[in-house]
């Protein structure tokens, strides 16, 4: 029997489906990752692995499971993995885009929000006894509305956060490599880098992590920006360079920033982020409803079904 290894604890309704023709191995404990060395131990004799954005999938992995056929991330983002070192041993990688896309830019879109109008400090203050009364400027932010918006990386992420930026009549700016055919109907406009720093209210990262956009967003970027936009990210915390935003953030370069992502996950409450005020902070939960994380497990069972079936990869990358 071919065996699949899963390396967290997902949706048992949905493992069922494997069970019938493949030996099947969950790692069980919910919060914590697989260990590196029960990773490497459990998959040596593997066929598939479930794996999860926080697994490393490289050349040791690899080469230590010579019966391995195929890795399907529960993630739209593979940077965690090596693509020439599974292209080596030929083993096919997949993802789960599009399932993902509009849950994402929902919480791109709330970061948004939150920042421009400091939802968190004054959620926080209130919780906490401080509210004295209403007064004029008390928690006064920004408008989102007729602002523009600045979008680094208009894959299919970016577009859906585009589209919802309609009802606030906002211009819409974006940085690509290319020109993007997901922009077209958003009567979004194609910029230089500098250009959506330098005009944008507020810069969304929605890209890939890749050589080219790994600490693209540094102090030099920062201090681009207006002192009253807001930086939002929910790409991958290496897209910026953390001390140069917690630097930015505390000296007032630029007004706020809100991350769903970091560069060394999880961060604790000892992160220099943590504590800054405008800052809003959230433990990577981009895909995190209950209906897209369904779909995005069914997505990779299916990959590691079709593969190993001898079928097609849906979603393959690379
Ligand atoms: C999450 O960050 C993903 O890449 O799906
Ligand atoms: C990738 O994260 C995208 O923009 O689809």
């Amino acid at each position: 029997m071919k065996k699949i290894v899963i390396t967290r604890n997902i949706n048992p309704d949905i493992v069922d489906k494997l069970r019938k023709d493949f030996e099947v191995s969950v790692w069980e404990e919910d919060q914590k990752p697989m260990p590196r060395e029960k990773f490497l131990e459990e998959t040596k004799d593997a066929h598939a692995v479930l794996s999860m954005l926080s697994d490393k999938v490289d050349e040791e992995f690899l080469s230590n499971a010579p019966e391995l056929k195929v890795v399907a991330n529960l993630a739209v983002g593979f940077d965690n993995i090596d693509l020439d070192a599974a292209r080596r041993h030929e083993v096919v990688i997949t993802n789960t885009p599009d399932v993902l896309t509009e849950t994402t830019a929902e919480l791109a879109f709330t970061l948004m929000l939150v920042s421009a109008r400091k939802v968190l400090a004054a959620n926080k203050e209130l919780m906490e006894g401080g509210w004295s009364g209403w007064s004029p400027y008390h928690m006064a932010g920004t408008d989102v509305f007729g602002k523009t918006v600045g979008i680094f990386g208009m894959g299919s992420i970016g577009a859906a956060f585009a589209r919802r930026l309609a009802g606030f009549r906002s211009n819409i700016l974006y940085h690509n490599r290319s020109e993007s055919g997901a922009a077209d109907d958003l009567g979004a406009k194609l910029v230089s880098f500098d250009e959506l720093l330098s005009e944008s209210d507020f810069v969304l990262c929605a890209a890939p992590l890749t050589e080219e956009t790994k600490h693209k967003f540094d102090a030099e970027a920062f201090g681009k920006m207006k002192d009253t936009a807001h930086f939002i990210n929910i790409g991958r915390g290496a897209h910026v360079v953390e001390d140069d935003l917690a630097e930015a953030v505390r000296t007032g370069v630029i007004a706020g920033a809100a991350l769903d992502v970091f560069e060394n996950e999880p961060i604790g409450a000892d992160h220099q982020f943590v504590g800054l005020d405008n800052m809003t902070l959230l433990p990577h939960i981009g895909s995190a409803s209950v209906a897209t994380r369904n779909n995005m497990m069914n997505l990779c069972v299916n990959n590691i079904m079709e593969v190993l079936n001898g079928g097609r990869p849906i979603t393959p990358v690379g």
